[in-house]
């Protein structure tokens, strides 16, 4: 079985998405072993609490540096024995020598579709009102690969939503949860899991 690490940083409604497919099987490679907040108070905690899935607080304020960051970030994921991690809404970046290590193990949702609204201060709500004030009538979500470029991974499964005349960035935030990053992360979570179970069987 795949341990699966997720990051969260918020209200941690796509880690739900990812423990309900769970739950519904249909996450069957990988199981929900650790989650890791960037913040104390993110309500994602409470979610994996009640999912019984254990639960790890690394905050960037807390440590001297970046270096002290990710290394408190790598001995959660040591002690967890972790194979794969899910980005879901983590808010902290992560340093290219830090995705070097996990090549093609760490993926991202993202709340647009990539190549737009995307990249170095595109992230929750601020992407909705990028796309809203460009005046698009469609954006939607992707899931991608993590490498050291921000949002520039490969692009793994992408979904589009409609944008309606009366949208506001918090309109627009839910119908694409809704209508493409539940379905999605959970999705390309299993995609990439099965692929990484293959490799551990020495199938690949
Ligand atoms: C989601 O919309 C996710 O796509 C976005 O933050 C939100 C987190 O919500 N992530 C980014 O913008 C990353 N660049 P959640 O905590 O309810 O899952």
């Amino acid at each position: 079985m795949v341990r699966i690490a997720v990051f969260v940083s918020g209200g941690g409604t796509n880690l739900q998405a990812l423990i309900d497919a769970e739950k519904r099987g249909e996450i069957k490679s990988g199981k929900l072993s650790l989650v890791i907040s960037s913040r104390q108070d993110a309500y994602a905690l409470t979610r994996a609490e009640k999912a019984g899935i254990p639960s790890v607080v690394v905050a960037r304020k807390d440590c001297a540096g970046q270096e002290e960051f990710e290394e408190k970030i790598l001995e959660a994921l040591s002690a967890h024995a972790i194979d794969m991690i899910v980005l879901a809404g983590f808010m902290s970046i992560l340093s290219p020598a830090f995705t070097a290590r996990f090549p093609k193990r760490i993926i991202n949702v993202h709340p647009a579709l990539i190549p737009s609204f995307c990249g170095q201060g595109f992230y929750g709500l601020k992407v909705h009102e990028a796309a809203l004030a460009y005046g698009v009538k469609v954006t939607g979500a992707t899931v991608h690969y993590v490498n050291e470029i921000p949002d520039g991974g490969e692009i793994l499964l992408q979904k589009a939503v409609e944008i309606l005349p009366d949208d506001t960035p918090q309109t627009l935030q839910k119908r694409v949860m809704e209508e493409a990053e539940w379905i999605l992360l959970p999705k390309a979570t299993e995609m990439v899991a099965a692929g990484i179970g293959k490799e551990k069987d020495g199938h690949l």
